[in-house]
């Protein structure tokens, strides 16, 4: 089946019991388990995706119905849900990794995994490599004997590098290691990270998949056995389940995943080609331009190129300030992949060079992407002409804030030095 079919029909059939034509809603804690035998040892040791549901930290029918649909989405095997994008990764962290492991990982990527990755993990003794993954040769020279995972988003939150998933599912298994891909930018609409070679995928279904800012929630996806293993490990003893309702909300979402797409890709091209002609803005990143870095990379592996845009102002933090204080129909807050459009802004000092885990190195590379700082753009359903005229009117107005913010901005930093 097509994409957009197997988005509105794939795995579980309706129901049978009463006819209902959509997914019922299970708000189920617990089951009545199989009478004494081979099926509640089955269940109770969770032995495979298919077995009885015990409670719902392990399994729910609404959650095993959504988890369907996402690994035919993703031709992937199996697929496990989470409370969130970010239980999802630590899910995948604590299962897949032990004291004295070691871990490849993009430098740029969600700041939540970062942190997690540079504050937390080597707190368990599990230390990481932090390279930029868009150079297949920082991933090779980093490899270590104790090497256990290369860990790689693509397009990479938030300043859209993209990184080459073949030649590094290749760098991987000749190393002996799963690679991960967090698709989270790209969907399953975009980006086939498995079938280009990668181990497992990772999704925030918060963001497209979901589509409409109003569930939380997480997925990985990969082979049934690993993923099995991650839900027996480390879902039920980190706990963090996704609850049946946001499971219920994110099913409804991706039915129109493909058609959202569509728009959010086709808005975003218009507006970043707008951008990079605007008197005010110093450069625009959108894999879709060929102005960027990556594009040629990009059109191997992304069949389009998202609803995300990163850029730099001519007039830097005033700038930002003043956009965010001007816009109408955008949105100045974090979060992507909703029908409304937003922007946040990233200033370099905060969100690179105070991090502790970051080298004089990283620290560089990562400038010559973000500057002084970047605004990042989820560009949302909105007509592409309100959005550019938003945009527009915002980048050329004024405010006193926009004036006299980037000082006040220092001193609070040396309050609070
Ligand atoms: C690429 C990416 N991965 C993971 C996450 C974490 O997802 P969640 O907010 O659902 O925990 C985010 C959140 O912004 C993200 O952008």
């Amino acid at each position: 089946m097509d994409f957009e079919t197997l988005s509105i029909h794939g795995g579980e059939p309706p129901d049978a019991e009463t006819g209902a034509v959509r997914q019922p809603l299970h708000m189920a804690v617990t089951y009545k388990l199989p009478p004494f035998g081979i099926k509640l040892f089955e269940a109770l040791n969770l032995e495979n995706d298919q077995a009885a549901h015990v409670y719902t930290r392990w399994s729910n029918p609404t959650l095993r119905a959504l988890e369907k649909r996402l690994a035919l989405l993703e031709d992937a095997e199996s697929a496990v849900t989470f409370a969130s994008g970010m239980a999802a990764v630590s899910a995948l962290f604590f299962t897949l990794l032990s004291g004295g492991d070691h871990v490849i990982a993009s430098e740029v990527c969600y700041a939540g995994t970062v942190e997690l990755l540079g504050q937390h993990m080597p707190r368990f003794a599990v230390q990481t490599s932090l390279v930029d993954t868009s150079d297949p040769d920082q991933v090779r020279r980093a490899l270590r004997p104790n090497t256990r995972l290369i860990y790689v988003e693509t397009p990479a939150n938030p300043v859209l590098r993209i990184a080459d998933i073949r030649t590094l599912a290749a760098i991987a298994h000749e190393a002996g290691v799963p690679l991960v891909v967090d698709s989270t930018f790209a969907t399953p609409a975009l980006q086939k990270p498995i079938a280009l070679g990668a181990d497992y995928v990772i999704h925030s279904l918060t963001k497209y998949l979901n589509g409409h800012g109003d569930a939380l929630g997480g997925v990985i996806l990969g082979k049934a056995e690993g993923v099995q293993r991650i839900r027996r490990e480390m879902l039920v003893h980190l706990g963090g389940a996704l609850s049946p309702f946001n499971a219920w909300l994110i099913q409804r979402g991706l039915e129109t995943l493909h058609m959202r797409m569509q728009k959010h890709c086709e808005n975003a091209l218009q507006i970043a080609r707008f951008l990079e002609n605007h008197p005010r803005v110093e450069r625009v990143f959108y894999p879709g331009l060929e102005s960027h870095p990556h594009h040629e990379l990009a059109k191997t592996q992304m069949s389009a190129f998202g609803g995300m845009i990163a850029l730099r102002l001519k007039g830097g933090m005033g700038a930002a300030i003043t956009l965010a204080e001007k816009v109408k129909v955008f949105t100045y807050a974090t979060s992507l992949g909703h029908p409304t459009s937003l922007l946040f802004y990233y200033p370099y000092d905060l969100y690179v060079d105070a991090m502790p885990f970051y080298t004089p190195t990283h620290k560089q590379r990562i400038r010559q992407w973000t500057g002084d700082g970047l605004v990042r753009i989820s560009v949302g359903l909105e007509s592409a002409d309100d959005l550019i005229a938003d945009l527009d009117q915002a980048l050329r107005g004024r405010t006193l804030k926009g004036l006299v913010g980037p000082a006040v901005y220092q001193m609070m930093k040396r309050k609070t030095a």
